[in-house]
């Protein structure tokens, strides 16, 4: 393993950085010059190796094949790199796929943040004052393991008693609390965040925006779940990316953050907004893209509203979201426009594969 050069700055150990959320942080600590960055990777396949192309020659980064499970594995990457944060990223996503098996998402999301856990609390322990007190374990985590709001509830606080409803969200759920037990039992500077869907660049088209997005440009038709009148509140991934270095840099360790894009919207409303959107730049004689939408069978257990309320990262660190959602969306389907090879890249057979497994009997 090379020697990563060190500047001036903190080192951060992200997992799980080939994926949508962690390439984005990764491209923008980068830029940004907020760390160098060591990212610990399986390389599954919601991954693309392609996202992260630009950093190949920059000393400041560098990626390690391997599985947050592999407990040696971290702890060696912990000994040689001796980062100032941990931040993970890495869990296998997508709800649809927890349904029909849900067994890599108890290994990786609750088995594997447990052993990621434990090396950085045994990394933790032994680093000596004052890079002890300034060290943070970051979790990523998600608004669905406070369970499904109705019309008129209140947003989700970061008080709101957990209920995961898919085992995508109870394995989420068992590692916010794992988390949570490590500080409070052994006091690791942990900290957790719990963000709303997120959107924009490099996300793999299993999920509702780019799939539609990649659907519509190829005459498919765009499936839409139930009504259509689920509801989730939108954040451009971008934003998502400064909560998190800001809560890295200025939240209070053992707490929690929620994270939206006051941004509540219907799925159909969505899917209608990347029509005209395409209409506009990808126009075909006598044709709407919508015309393509098609109401299938629901989801099982499908959380009907989410909605987060994010008064606490906004008053105490001063945090909110920049984009909004038209110019965001905008910049999203462009994205997707402009890198055909990235979703070329991304679309094999495993990926027909799993379209056929889930839509095929809906
Ligand atoms: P993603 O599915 O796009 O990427 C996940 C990445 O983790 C992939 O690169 C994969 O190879 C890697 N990975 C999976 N298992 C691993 C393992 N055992 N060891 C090492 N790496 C592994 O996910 P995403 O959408 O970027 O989500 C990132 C994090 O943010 C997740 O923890 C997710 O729960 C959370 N989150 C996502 C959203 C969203 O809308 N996408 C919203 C809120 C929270
Ligand atoms: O809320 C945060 C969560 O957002 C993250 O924790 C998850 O990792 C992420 O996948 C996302 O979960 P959702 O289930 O909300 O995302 P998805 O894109 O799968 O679906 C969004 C909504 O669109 C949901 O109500 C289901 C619906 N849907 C989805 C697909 C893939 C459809 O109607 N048709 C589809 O084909």
């Amino acid at each position: 393993m090379a020697n990563l050069k060190i500047d001036e700055i903190p080192t951060f150990l992200v997992t799980g950085g080939v994926g949508f959320i962690g390439a984005n942080f990764i491209l923008q600590a980068r830029q940004s010059k907020w760390a160098n960055i060591i990212n610990l990777d399986k390389l599954t396949y919601a991954s693309n190796l392609q996202s992260l192309a630009e950093l190949q020659n920059d000393p400041n980064y560098y990626f390690v094949l391997g599985d947050i499970n592999n407990y040696e594995l971290v702890q060696y990457i912990l000994q040689q790199y001796r980062p100032d944060a941990v931040i993970n990223f890495a869990a296998e996503t997508h709800v649809d796929r927890s349904i029909f098996s849900p067994q890599s998402f108890i290994q990786t999301n609750v088995v594997g943040t447990f052993q990621l856990l434990e090396a950085s609390k045994a990394y933790w322990q032994k680093l000596t004052s004052p890079k002890q007190e300034n060290f943070r374990f970051l979790h990523i985590s998600t608004d669905e393991v406070y369970g499904s709001l109705n019309p008129t509830d209140p947003a989700f606080r970061e008080d709101t008693p957990y209920a995961p409803n898919s085992p995508y969200a109870a394995s989420k759920a068992s590692a916010d609390h794992l988390v949570r037990s490590y500080y409070h039992t052994y006091g690791l500077p942990t900290l957790t965040t719990n963000c709303s869907n997120n959107y924009g660049p490099l996300q793999f088209p299993e999920k509702l925006i780019p799939l539609t997005i990649l659907n519509a440009l190829n005459g498919k038709t765009l499936p839409i779940y139930g009504d259509g009148q689920n509801i989730r509140d939108w954040l451009y991934v971008g934003d998502h990316c400064d909560a998190i270095h800001l809560v890295l840099k200025e939240g209070l360790i053992g707490e929690s953050y929620n994270i939206g894009g006051l941004n509540e919207q219907t799925n159909l409303a969505v899917v209608e907004n990347i029509c005209s959107i395409l209409d506009d730049l990808s126009p075909k004689d006598n044709f709407k893209h919508s015309s393509l939408i098609t109401f299938i069978k629901d989801r099982p257990g499908h959380d009907r509203r989410y909605a987060i309320d994010c008064s606490k990262i906004s008053q105490n660190l001063n945090w909110q979201p920049k984009e909004n959602f038209d110019s965001g969306l905008l910049k999203t389907v462009h994205w997707y426009l402009n890198n055909s090879a990235w979703l070329e890249s991304v679309c094999t057979g495993t990926y027909q594969n799993w379209i056929q497994q889930n839509y095929e009997s809906r």
